[in-house]
C-alpha cells in the first residue's frame, strides 16, 4: 500500500499521480486534500509520514506547491526519509543511497509528464543495500 497526500498547491498533480498509480495497479491510500481549497501542508505531510513510519503504508508521495514545506514536515517524523525530487536522477539516487521512504515533489515546479516518470523511478528502484549507505542512514537516526 502506498500513501499519498498534498496541499492545494499539489492537488492537481496528486490527482494525475493517483490516476497513473491506479492504472499501474498500485493500491493507494489518499490522505487528501480532496479539493483545491487551501489547507495546511504540515498536517497532511505528517499524516502520510506516520502511515509510512508505522508500517501501514510501504512508501509515500507528498506534493505541495514547492515540495519543500511538506517534506520538512514529513521529515520531523522518526524513521522518515522524505526526499524532494524534481528529476529522475535524484529519485533514483535517493532510493539507492538514502533508502528514501517518501518522495516529495512541487506541483508548481514539475510538469505532470515529468512527475509521473519521477514517481515510476522512485517506486521501482530498490535500496542498494551497500554497507556504506546503510551506515550513513543509521547515522541519521538519533
Ligand atoms: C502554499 O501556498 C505553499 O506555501 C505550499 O504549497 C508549499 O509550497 C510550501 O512549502
Amino acid at each position: 500500500m502506498l500513501a499519498i497526500g498534498c496541499d492545494h498547491g499539489g492537488y492537481e498533480l496528486k490527482q494525475e499521480i493517483l490516476k497513473h498509480l491506479e492504472k499501474e495497479g498500485y493500491e493507494v491510500k489518499d490522505f487528501g486534500c480532496f479539493s483545491p481549497e487551501a489547507v495546511d501542508y504540515p498536517a497532511i505531510g505528517k499524516a502520510v509520514a506516520h502511515a509510512v513510519a508505522d508500517g501501514e503504508c510501504e512508501k509515500g508521495i507528498l506534493i505541495c506547491g514547492t515540495g519543500i514545506g511538506i517534506s520538512i514536515a514529513a521529515n520531523k517524523v522518526k524513521g522518515i526519509r522524505a526526499a524532494l525530487c524534481s528529476d529522475c536522477f535524484s529519485a533514483e539516487a535517493t532510493r539507492l543511497h538514502n533508502d528514501a521512504n517518501i518522495l516529495a515533489m512541487g506541483g508548481r515546479v514539475v510538469g505532470p509528464g515529468h512527475a509521473l516518470k519521477i514517481v515510476d523511478t522512485f517506486l521501482t528502484t530498490e535500496f542498494s543495500g551497500e554497507e556504506r549507505h546503510a551506515r550513513r542512514i543509521s547515522m541519521i537516526e538519533d
